[in-house]
């Protein structure tokens, strides 16, 4: 069985396209009621880009602190916020930031139209009822949430995505503008993880020419990002997250992944900077993806945090061992049907005693 999966049908790339934002959204303001959500990341409290969003009379800011990487209660309490603010709903929910932002964004835009709390739907198709409009403006670029059908949450049981057909953005923006002066650090964790995305699912089983196509362009854009410094870094950061979401659109990401999420689930590890983390354990899996990562994090000065799992008690390392194993798709993609030949807990247990 192929997949028939659903993308982006609107998207605008450039330099300052941001300015076309309010253009973009006149033909949604069907009514003189009609208003829009702007979710913006807090870090931009008292940034231009703030001054820069098109309001209109009855539109809402909502500033979003993503300290913490979002979780359901989170998208439950804003569209609590959203519903006592105005009892109609909104014309559109636009999510601008990073992949915490973007994935914010999406998951209220559908819960507004969905009953109940975003924990009921962290799963596949549990979605019923189609979003609210949402549009998305990365100021990050790496994690690909621009273009996926998921928003990623944290819940009381669970770190998993509420997927569906209905997550896919109706619009994103890509102004490459936005994405100049991010901290080192996390432009490169963030673009790490496009990168890594690109060297799973080149190397997965699940591979096919689509994605092929896509994750080397990726990689091809990557390397001229983290390696030649090129003056047009930028826009192609940008172009590298769209084509590294793509690519595992119809494939898979695999072992890095995998063991990302135990980290997060357990530590609370952010999703770039936990990659990161475990792909530097994983260079028998990946030998010249590692490599190439290694010479990337040398030129640009970056040093992972070591020892995180030193004093952590059993029970928190066999809690992560059992998350990153239970994601049997991102293992199957790596090694095969048979990969619980290959990948046990003692396996895992040995690779995070080791991070
Ligand atoms: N939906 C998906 O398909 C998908 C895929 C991968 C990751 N994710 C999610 O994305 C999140 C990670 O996203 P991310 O790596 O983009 O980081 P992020 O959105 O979590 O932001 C990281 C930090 O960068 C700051 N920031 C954002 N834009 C900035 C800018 N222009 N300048 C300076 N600082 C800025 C934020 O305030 C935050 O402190 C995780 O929650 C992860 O689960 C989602
Ligand atoms: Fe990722």
């Amino acid at each position: 069985m192929y997949r028939n999966f659903k993308i982006v049908p609107n998207i605008i790339f450039g330099r300052g396209s941001f300015n076309q934002l309010g253009d973009i959204l006149a033909p949604k303001r069907v009514t003189p009621d009609s208003y829009i959500v702007f979710v913006l990341d807090d870090i931009f409290k008292e940034r231009p880009l703030k001054n820069r969003i098109p309001m209109e009379k009855g539109d809402l800011l909502i500033l979003v602190n993503v300290d913490n990487e979002p979780t359901t209660k989170y998208i439950d309490q804003l569209v609590a916020q959203i519903q006592a603010y105005n009892p109609n709903k909104p014309v559109g929910i636009i999510g601008i930031g990073g992949g915490s932002t973007m994935d914010i964004a999406k998951a209220i835009s559908l819960m507004l139209n969905n009953p109940g709390s975003a924990a009921d739907y962290q799963g596949w198709d549990l979605i019923k009822n189609p979003a609210v409009y949402h549009a998305a403006v990365p100021t990050l670029a790496g994690t690909g949430a621009e273009v996926s059908r998921t928003t990623v949450l944290t819940g009381p049981v669970k770190k998993l995505g509420i997927n569906s057909d209905f997550t896919v953005y109706d619009q994103i923006m890509l102004d490459p503008e936005l994405i100049d002066g991010v901290p080192k650090d996390q432009w490169f964790y963030t673009g790490m993880d496009c990168y890594i995305h690109d060297i799973e699912s080149l190397h997965g089983t699940y591979i096919n020419e689509f994605s092929r196509a896509y994750a080397e362009k990726s990689v091809a854009l990557c390397r001229q990002v983290f390696l030649d410094d090129h003056p047009d870094k930028d826009d192609k950061l940008m172009m590298a997250s769209y084509f590294g979401g793509m690519s595992i659109a119809y494939s898979q990401v695999g072992a890095c992944h995998a063991l990302s999420y135990g980290l997060a689930f357990v530590l609370g590890t952010h999703h770039g900077i936990g990659c990161c983390i475990t792909f530097d354990h994983l260079e028998e899996v990946y030998p010249e993806g590692v490599r190439e990562f290694r010479r990337m994090m040398e030129k640009h000065d970056i040093h992972l945090p070591r020892n995180l799992t030193k004093d952590l008690d059993e029970q928190s390392l066999q809690t992560m061992a059992e998350v990153a194993i239970g994601l049997t798709p991102l293992w199957e993609n790596c090694f095969g049907k048979d990969w619980q030949q290959i990948i046990t807990k003692e396996r895992l247990l040995d690779m995070y005693r080791k991070m």
